[in-house]
This record gives structure tokens, sequence and C-alpha cells, in this order.
């Protein structure tokens, strides 16, 4: 990947000798190794070669930068929720289950998404909501924590992308559970812009928490069904 948007002078961060401590199907989540508390995500570059050759020709006229989640990701945190939360100082309301961004950097491997990484009170890494459900630990403590997400969510009006539990990771750091929302968020271009239409975001978020309720019962019980037969039959 280039690095032909480096800031002149500005130290490109060497990941060569290091191992992701995760990975998703689209990036690669690095320890920061300056800093413990913060993750780089670089784009496994394969992962955007796939999804063009799925896309409709059609849709493959629209170009592959739109297919880059540290793209999209970008984006996201310009919508005007997030924006709105910024003007009006309510810092801690924002980065209450959002891991804190901090843009783009260049490493040995691609620009990266520079965030907060979430750390337990213990000092590990998070675990995914999908680890602590599908290993029947969803406490009424953790179901407290999902709720305090919920009305986040609907209280901010910020636009994710469908809620999956393996993007959410769960953290006790403040001495009780609470979910952040480490990936998926924002919404198409056309949602985005429909953000400023009165009485719209309510409606979007609540969808995608019916949604995400319903896939939180399958993550629980799939009774034998695919997830998409799930959606369908229940
Ligand atoms: N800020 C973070 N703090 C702690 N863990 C994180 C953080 N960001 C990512 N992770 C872990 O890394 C995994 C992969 O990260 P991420 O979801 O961003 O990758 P992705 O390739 O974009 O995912 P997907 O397959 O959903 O597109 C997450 O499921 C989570 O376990
Ligand atoms: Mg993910």
């Amino acid at each position: 990947m280039s690095n032909t948007h480096q800031r002149p002078g500005a130290m490109v961060i060497d990941l060569s000798s290091l191992l992701p401590f995760a990975q998703g199907a689209n990036r690669f989540c690095f320890q920061h190794p300056d800093n413990p508390d913060r993750c780089l995500k670089v784009i496994r570059p394969e992962s955007i070669q796939a999804r063009y050759r799925k896309q409709s020709p059609v849709k493959r006229l629209l170009g592959k930068a739109r297919l880059n989640d540290n793209t999209q990701e970008l984006r996201a945190h310009q919508q005007t929720a997030l924006q709105h939360l910024k003007q009006v100082d309510s810092a801690d309301v924002l980065w209450g289950h959002l891991p804190q961004f901090f843009g783009t950097v260049e490493t040995s491997l691609g620009t990266a998404n520079e965030s907060e990484l979430i750390r337990g009170a213990d000092g590990a890494i998070a675990p995914t909501l999908e680890s602590l459900i599908r290993n029947e630990q969803a406490t009424p403590e953790l179901w407290n924590a999902i709720h305090r997400f919920e009305a986040w969510l609907t209280q901010t009006r910020i636009l994710t992308r469908n809620l999956l539990p393996h993007n959410l990771v769960v953290t006790d750091r403040t001495g009780r559970p609470e979910l952040f929302l480490v990936d998926g968020l924002g919404a198409p271009a056309i949602p985005q812009a429909l953000a400023l239409v009165p009485g719209w975001s309510p409606h979007f978020i609540a969808r995608k928490l019916r949604r995400f309720r319903k896939r939180l019962a399958w993550e629980q019980n799939s009774e034998g069904l695919s997830w998409e037969d799930f959606q369908r039959l229940r």
C-alpha cells in the first residue's frame, strides 16, 4: 500500500516484527508499538479485492475506496450526531461506548486508523460480546450493560451499521461491564445524509436495535437455524 498521503517528515510506524492481537475479515488490529492503550488497524488488502469481485458491474463503477473499512470509519466519524456531541462538549457521553478515535497514521502495512485499545480492569484486552454470550456468560450485569449501550445509541442518535456482537467489546474497567462499539460505526451515504431529516435517525436506530436483539437471541440459541433463516422465521 502506498504512503503517498504521508506528511513530510512524519515517521512511518514499523509493524513488520509485530503480530496482530486480533483480526476481522477486513482489518488486522495491532497494539501501537509506542502506546499500549492505542490500537492500529490496517486493511487486509485481499479483503478489498474479494469485496470488489462480488460487486455488480454498476457498483464497481463507484470504485474501491468505498470498500475500505478505514475510509468508511473516517467518514462515519464525520456524521452529524458525533459532530454535535463534540460541539456541545459532551466528550464523556461521546466516548462512553465508543473507543476514542485519533485519525490516521502511516505504518509499514499502509495507512492505519488509530483508536483507543479497550482493556479490562486487569489490563487484558477486552473480550467481545460474542465470546461472552456464546460461553453463556450473559449475566444480569451484562444485560444491564447491553441496555445502557442501547439507551446511549437512542439518546445520542449515532448511526451504526448492523450491530454484530463480535464488533462490541466488554470492559469492566469502571467496576461494572460496559460495551464499546469497536467496528461498524456509520451508515451508507444515503442514510447518513437522511440523518438531517427530523425523525429519521430514531427510526433508523430503532430498526438496528431490533435487529441487534434478534442477533443476540440467535447467538444464545440458534435453534439449528442459519442467521438468515432465523431472521426470516423468528
Ligand atoms: N479498540 C479495540 N479495543 C479492543 N479490541 C478491539 C478493538 N478494535 C478491535 N478489537 C478486536 O479486534 C477484532 C477485529 O477488529 P475489527 O472488527 O475492527 O476488524 P474488521 O476486519 O473491520 O472486522 P469485520 O470482520 O467485522 O469487518 C474485534 O472483533 C475485536 O475483538
Ligand atoms: Mg469487525
